[in-house]
């Protein structure tokens, strides 16, 4: 076979999020180190110098907390859980390039000298901190950036804290932040862009970024009391794993960053306190900062203490990585959430999978060994079909390119499998087994068989970023050398010369989809009810009665309802309870619409002290059942008015 060399072009430098080692990883977040991964291989095959970074992020409360439950030092409970997340990336074939841990001393030392050049630049001073603390997201928050008294990220309650502290002067960036996010694409998709300009506009305060309540972190050089705040710590895994500052040769080449991708809810991270850190530093700011939606399963967001987590490592010891891979990439679209389930992964390996590719692939590879004694034949001319077949096969890269430009993973395969679909019609309009049979069509029928063979080895190169290990299997049956994958071959036609082809197995078997509904439904129950004896939930701490009986619960009925004038988040509603009316304020206006609410009876805190949110007065807290990410109501038949108990 010919060979086309690929041209090579410049550096391409991506990252994932370093994941937390709190508990092992779900199948949430292999989804974005997936995409990353399928990225790296397709610009590395592309010609690019690729650099991938993944890790994890070892510091803070949390961690200590964790560690302390269980009776270990933080640092042998990340040990152990950071060992299994590099095993889960082998198995995965995660083909990063470098993993940083946020406890390397590599690390630890350029993060000390980072705070100290952002100190005598000026940009860091000691303060007093005084602020509503949510250890679960390790965040502090000001009064008015909560949401019904509580995290408007995870929506926990928050508590007061106090503490002298080092702050890093935010506030000094806003223009120039918000000059980033209007004038350049450096943050997409383009909603989480008005949605961080409208967080910026709001006003930046200084951030504070030390801590002296717990010391699992990073000291905070010029005072060993505190250690530095844990997303400073993380933020700059981007830079020091390049070996910033100390040593250049990699933060030269590979810095600035052409791509973070990150879950839609730490982009506020990574678009604010991340450049103005930059900017402090004087360095350049990265090209993009992605922000992907989440996994959700049909009852909400996965999550540990639910014991409702999909494990990858179960799906891949069933049906391989490629398979779960190719579902991550194909079902799901970049930037919006999307639900798993067992059935919509079983579909897709069958239809796609195992009918379309594999079905191309065997029927291809037993027609060459049976017509033409396992040797891919030459062509002699083309007709109508030949030539639709020929167009579809090499014009297919330039669209995955365009696809992949845009980050839109499952348009890149919808167009691969326009061609696999394409190729399959093709051996039904051609009739191959029809041609064999008259001897004067030999010529037509190596045509054929050699389109098909082309197709085959056109298809393998675009699948290999995806699912490489399905590419070198299509290549090895059809002859070809499978580690010679070059991007430019397909782009061209009629590049194959008397392969000696050999039928394999089938690349993907066809699955009983019902037997295998009822067969994850029983592991994944297994599991659960496992989870569910051996993990307590996590509640805040005991109370008394006497402190239960403070609170009155009453029935209230939502008689008004609208949208808070300042606010996104909130709605506020004119609820009745018995003979009083009054107005409670709800950060809920993402999961439902005011009419909606409007006759409902909910139970409500009534003797919660008034506060006002965004300027209008909140007397009580209604009541919502948090259902993963979103809010479900709570609601009674009991008269308004009526106590709880
Ligand atoms: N340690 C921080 C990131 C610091 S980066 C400088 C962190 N860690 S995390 O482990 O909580 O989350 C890591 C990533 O996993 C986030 O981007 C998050 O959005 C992603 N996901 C966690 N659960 C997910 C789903 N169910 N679906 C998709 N992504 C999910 O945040």
């Amino acid at each position: 076979m010919i060979k086309t060399m690929t041209e090579k072009k410049g550096t391409y430098y991506i990252t994932t999020p370093i994941y937390y080692p709190s508990s092992n990883l779900h199948i949430g977040h292999t989804y974005c180190t997936v995409m990353a991964d399928a990225m790296a291989r397709f610009k590395r095959l592309c010609g690019y110098d690729v650099r991938f970074l993944t890790g994890t992020d070892e510091h803070g409360q949390k961690i200590q907390n964790l560690a302390d439950e269980k009776g270990v030092s933080p640092q042998a409970y990340v040990d152990e859980i950071v060992a299994g997340i590099k095993d889960l990336w082998k198995t995965m074939e995660i083909s990063y390039d470098d993993f940083i841990r946020t406890t390397e001393e590599r690390h630890v030392k350029r993060v000390q000298a980072i705070f100290n050049k952002m100190y005598e630049k000026g940009d860091i001073y000691k303060g007093e901190y005084e602020g509503m603390y949510c250890t679960p997201c390790e965040s502090f928050w000001t009064e008015s950036q909560l949401v019904d008294g509580c995290c408007p990220d995870c929506g926990r309650p928050v508590q007061k804290a106090k503490e002298e502290a080092y702050f890093f002067r935010l506030s000094k960036y806003q223009d120039r932040l918000i000059d980033l996010l209007e004038n350049t694409n450096f943050l997409e998709p383009e909603t989480r862009r008005n949605e961080m300009l409208g967080f910026i506009r709001n006003g930046l305060d200084d951030l504070c970024i030390s801590r002296s309540t717990f010391d699992w972190g990073i000291k905070v050089p010029i005072d060993e009391k505190h250690v530095i705040y844990v997303w400073l710590d993380a933020l700059s895994n981007y830079i020091t794993a390049l070996g910033y500052p100390d040593d250049p040769e990699l933060f030269e080449k590979y810095w600035p960053a052409d791509v973070h991708l990150v879950g839609k809810e730490i982009v506020r991270f990574h678009s604010i306190i991340w450049p103005a850190m930059l900017m402090s530093l004087d360095l350049p700011i990265p090209k993009h900062v992605l922000g992907h939606g989440w996994l959700l399963l049909e009852g909400g967001k996965m999550s540990k203490s639910k014991g409702n987590v999909v494990d990858p490592v179960k799906l891949i010891d069933r049906y391989g990585i490629d398979a779960l891979k190719y579902f991550l990439l194909r079902e799901y679209t970049f930037g919006q959430d999307g639900v798993f389930t067992n059935e919509v992964l079983l579909k897709r390996i069958n239809y796609d999978l195992a009918n379309d590719l594999g079905n191309l692939v065997s029927r291809t590879a037993s027609m060459i060994e049976k017509y033409c004694g396992g040797i891919v034949p030459e062509s002699h001319g083309e007709d109508e079909y030949d030539r639709e077949l020929k167009a579809v096969a090499t014009g297919a890269a330039a669209k995955v390119e365009a696809q992949m430009d845009k980050f839109a993973f499952n348009m890149a395969l919808e167009e691969i499998w326009i061609l696999v679909r394409r190729a399959n019609k093709y051996i039904d309009e051609k009739m191959p087994w029809v041609l064999a049979k008259d001897e004067a069509k030999k010529d037509d029928l190596d045509t054929c068989l050699h389109n098909l063979a082309e197709s085959l080895r056109i298809i393998s190169i675009l699948i290999h970023p995806f699912m490489h290990t399905t590419s070198e299997k299509i290549r090895k049956q059809m002859g070809l050398w499978y580690a010679d994958v070059v991007w430019e071959d397909a782009f061209q036609f009629d590049m194959m010369y008397q392969e000696q082809v050999k039928k394999g197995e089938a690349i993907f078997p066809r699955l009983d989809i019902e037997k295998e509904l009822d067969e994850l439904d029983a592991m994944q129950k297994a599991s659960q009810n496992k989870e569910e004896e051996n993990i307590p939930l996590e509640l805040k701490p005991e109370i008394e009665y006497d402190d239960f009986d403070k609170i009155d619960f009453r029935v209230g009925l939502i008689e008004k309802a609208e949208k808070h004038p300042k606010a996104d988040k909130l709605l506020v509603f004119q609820v009745k309870m018995g003979t009083e009316r009054r107005q409670i304020i709800s950060g809920v206006a993402e999961d439902f619409q005011p009419e909606e609410m409007v006759g409902k009876k909910v139970l409500i805190v009534a003797n919660l002290k008034p506060r006002k949110l965004r300027g209008l007065e909140s007397r009580g807290m209604i009541m919502f059942a948090e259902n993963g990410s979103r809010c479900e109501i709570v609601t009674t038949t009991a008269e308004d008015g009526a106590a709880v108990n």
